[in-house]
């Protein structure tokens, strides 16, 4: 197949088990949040816990300054949380959560020059079944990704049983952001995305033992529309209906796939 002209790098076994203990890292940072993120707490609040928390674990944050960063430039907080009608990259800041919100945490750290990436959406009290049901099938759209991963196989294999599972539940797709390759920085190639793409075509991949990939799909209950706000930052849906956010590093292995972003 003809993409990744830039070439995937491929990782060894040792640098596997550097990028997980990065992923410990993250999966620590989204445990504290997700136990902390309760109505009436601020999402800057969730920032500061995050940033504490990999501070303190000896890791840096991948977010702030992004994507160069240059003093007052760049991404202005370590952490991206987007809550409701919030698909990906918003600010933390005043913003309150509330009963009933589904608010998704993204966190991204190096530790000993290796990174990982990880986001989940968190449920906070009695949410509307409906809005429960979004978060479910894109929890199930990464859990059935990771458990179709095997080498040789091509990822557009992948992107379409995520499309299925998001068509079956009439759930709108976010196509504008895709998941990435992760190493030794956030992003490299190849790009991951979580919808059907033409099989062997120009996006298309094989998977192979060592390479090392971020799977984030992102549902809505709406159109999957986007739109950026004027702070160049948050990504909401045109419609406003809510949206919700699952990522995990993987590596895939001689035998399937090893997740790195878990506790
Ligand atoms: N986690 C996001 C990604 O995978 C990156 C956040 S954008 C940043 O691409 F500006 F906050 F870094
Ligand atoms: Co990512």
């Amino acid at each position: 197949m003809k993409q990744n002209r830039d070439a995937i790098i491929l990782k060894t076994g040792d640098e596997i088990e550097c990028m997980r203990r990065a992923g410990r890292v993250v999966a620590a940072v989204l445990d504290r949040c997700e136990r902390a993120c309760r109505p009436g707490v601020t999402t800057r609040e969730l920032d500061d816990l995050a940033h504490q928390t990999f501070t303190s674990l000896g890791a840096t944050g991948l977010f702030y300054g992004y994507p160069d960063y240059q003093p007052g430039m760049g991404y202005p907080r370590h952490t991206c949380i987007s809550v409701n009608e919030e698909i990906v990259h918003g600010i933390p800041g005043d913003r309150i959560v509330r009963n009933g919100d589904i608010v998704s945490i993204d966190c991204g750290v190096r530790l000993d020059g290796w990174c990982a990436d990880s986001a989940r959406t968190i449920l906070v009290g009695e949410v509307k079944p409906e809005e429960r049901r979004l978060v479910e099938s894109t929890r199930r759209c990464l859990d059935e990704a990771i458990a179709a991963i095997r080498p040789g196989r091509a990822w557009s294999d992948i992107g379409r049983m995520m499309e299925q599972i998001a068509v079956l539940e009439r759930l709108g797709i976010i196509r504008e952001y895709v998941g990435h390759g992760i190493g030794r920085t956030m992003h490299e190639p190849p790009k991951v995305p979580n919808y059907a793409i033409t099989a062997g075509g120009r996006e298309d991949f094989l998977l192979r033992p060592g390479m090392v990939i971020a799977v984030e799909p992102m549902l809505t209950l709406g159109r999957g529309r986007t739109l950026t706000l004027k702070d160049g930052w948050t990504v909401v849906t045109r419609d406003r209906r809510p949206a919700a956010h699952e990522e995990h590093t993987v590596a895939v292995t001689a035998w399937g796939a090893d997740v790195l972003t878990l506790g």
